[in-house]
């Protein structure tokens, strides 16, 4: 399928309602659906809000901003997805509530219509084999912010046949985004590479050689990133940071990357970063 028109995203939480943000402002129409209409309305009021603020800043068109929120229907439930040619999934990383949003999708969407997983940790393969349509199945990981990250990694399980992965980039492209893409092995290839780091970051914390300040600091300002590893932990959320951590460590089994203690007795304590006001600094 190549002239995609009409976007369903499932969740209306932080990242679905970026996803569906760049999908109004890049011309699509955008079908939100959350467990209910009320969260729809809800993720749709944080769109809204947030290209408010770009209109005041002067970096958005108010004209745009209508029209793009003008393509942004909220609905009630996934039968409302019927139009919908291209759907990205982006609720919680949880397998059972992923599979089985697929599997009730199997029964709305057309034959030909792709999905797309936005998840940062669970085989696309895996969950692929549990759909109807594997070979038109594939994983999409947006970075967040959305509107404000310019990748996104693009994910091929093992049944993915090449023409998804096509028109997926082509969307992507059309959404102003970069793409790169992955293989379906853990982590795939940014938190592959991401989490370690963090994780180490959490080590040097653990074993006294810097403190957090001084780590972040130090990685900011030595090595040009826009947080230190530890602001980025909180900012993603160190319960996620440990769930990757998790999936790294059992998928691949090394022992290089074992969650540090530091990392699991943080998210035991109920500090998980920036969303609970307490991570490696407070908020
Ligand atoms: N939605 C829309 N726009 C947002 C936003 C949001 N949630 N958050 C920030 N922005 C915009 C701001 O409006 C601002 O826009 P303008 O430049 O047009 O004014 C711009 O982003 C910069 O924001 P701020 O000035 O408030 O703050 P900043 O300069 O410190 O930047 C940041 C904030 C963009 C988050 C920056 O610190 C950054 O890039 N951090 C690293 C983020 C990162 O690495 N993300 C990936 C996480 S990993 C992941 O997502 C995958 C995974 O699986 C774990």
């Amino acid at each position: 399928m190549s002239d995609i028109e009409v976007i369903g995203v499932v969740g209306a939480g932080q990242m679905g309602a970026g996803i569906a943000h760049v999908a109004a402002l890049s011309g699509f129409k955008v079908l939100l659906a959350d467990a209910d209409r009320a969260r729809a309305e809800k993720g749709k009021a944080g769109v809204q809000k947030r290209m408010a603020r770009a209109v005041e800043k002067g970096k958005l068109e108010a004209s745009a901003m209508e029209a793009a929120l003008e393509a942004i229907t909220p609905v009630d439930g996934l039968g409302g997805f019927r139009p919908a040619q291209f759907v990205i999934e982006a609720v919680n990383e949880n397998e059972a509530l992923k599979t089985s949003i697929f599997e009730t999708l199997d029964g709305v969407l057309a034959a030909d219509a792709l999905r797309a997983t936005n998840t940062s940790s669970i085989p696309i393969t895996r969950i692929a084999a549990k759909t109807k349509h594997p070979e038109r199945f594939i994983g999409m990981h947006f970075m967040n912010p959305v509107p404000v990250m310019e990748l996104v990694e693009v994910i091929t399980g093992l049944q993915t046949a090449p023409e998804t992965l096509k028109t997926t980039q082509a969307l992507a492209a059309k959404m102003g985004k970069t793409t790169i893409i992955a293989r379906d092995m853990p982590g795939f290839a940014i938190n592959r590479i991401l989490m370690p780091m963090i994780n180490e970051a959490v080590y040097a914390l653990y074993e006294g050689i810097a403190s957090a300040e001084d780590i972040d600091t130090g990685m900011k300002l030595g090595t040009n990133q826009p947080m230190g590893p530890l602001t980025l932990a909180d900012f993603i959320g160190l319960d996620t940071c440990l769930a990757i951590m998790e999936v790294l460590h059992a998928g691949l089994g090394d022992t290089k990357y074992r969650p540090c203690p530091l990392l699991r007795q943080y998210v035991e304590a109920g500090w998980l970063g920036r969303k609970s006001g307490r991570g490696f600094h407070t908020y």
